[in-house]
């Protein structure tokens, strides 16, 4: 596809900035494990534009940028960010967020809907990557303590990184079955010395959806443009059309500051 090409141009990948001006002190303190996260990417396969949301400072962001440039269009923002305007291409995305942020917590709150669809996110906590970090059970706590309230569903792509020891991670992804059940923790792999080892026992994320465990799904849609039919997989029309009752979260936030 020509959009797709377009994608792995070499113009295009200069033509994101990355704004490494005006950010305060970071919290990830250059521990950051970039390689873990392309080793996910490379695992996952499909991600082209990786953009990273936090208040990280120029080491960090730098060393990141160093890891994934080769191969992602990546693209640092604000954690702060005021909206966020639809892109075609938006379901090519990867989005990095850290819980040490101060915006971060807002930043989910009102991605709302964006949390099941189109995007694929890691939620980390960079205090966890320094020498000496809690438990793996505390981690995981922290992250269903921090993420209770989200809308996560068996639809969700959310992956979270757990400190092992020195240089061992495991890579999880977290879901729901419905919006109330308790949220579960799936291996997805492992960082294990230098190597990502695949640890899926299904490679696709629909598997989930077949085993509901009990819980009857009801969905309902209503589509105002007829239009919307012929893109029901390009999502051109998702959000303008498809009327969910909740309120419309994606106006809160822009990663179109990746493209300036
Ligand atoms: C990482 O995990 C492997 C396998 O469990 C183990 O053999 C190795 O010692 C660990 N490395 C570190 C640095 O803890
Ligand atoms: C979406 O549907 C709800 C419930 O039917 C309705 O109250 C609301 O006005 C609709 N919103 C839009 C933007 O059409």
């Amino acid at each position: 596809m020509a959009i797709e090409k377009l994608f792995l141009s070499r113009t295009f990948l200069v033509g994101c900035v990355i704004l490494l001006t005006q950010s305060p002190a970071g919290s990830a303190e250059g521990a950051f494990p970039g390689l873990v996260l392309r080793g996910l990417l490379e695992t996952l396969g499909h991600p082209l534009k990786v953009t990273v949301m936090s208040c990280w400072g120029e080491t960090d962001r730098l060393e990141v940028f160093k890891v994934l440039n080769e191969r992602y269009l990546t693209c640092f923002v604000d954690d702060h960010i005021s909206r966020f305007v639809e892109d075609i291409n938006d379901h090519q995305t990867f989005l990095v967020v850290d819980l040490a942020c101060p915006g971060t917590k807002q930043l989910l709150k009102s991605a709302g809907l964006l949390l099941f669809m189109k995007y694929r996110w890691l939620i980390v906590n960079s205090k966890f990557f320094v020498e000496d970090h809690p438990s793996e059970e505390d981690q995981v706590q922290f992250f269903e303590q921090s993420l209770a309230d989200l809308s996560l569903l068996v639809s969700s792509e959310i992956f979270i990184f757990i400190k092992q020891t020195a240089n061992n991670f495991s890579v999880n992804q977290i879901f729901k079955h419905f919006e109330l059940a308790p949220f579960k923790v799936e291996l997805f792999g492992s960082w294990i010395d230098g190597g990502f080892k695949d640890k899926r026992n299904e490679r696709v994320t629909s598997v989930r959806r077949l085993d509901l465990q009990g819980h009857t799904l009801q969905a309902s849609m209503v589509v105002t443009n007829q239009e919307t039919l012929q893109h029901l997989t390009d999502y051109k029309y998702w959000y303008s059309n498809w009327n969910f009752s909740s309120a419309s979260p994606w106006e809160s936030l822009n990663l179109h500051s990746c493209h300036t």
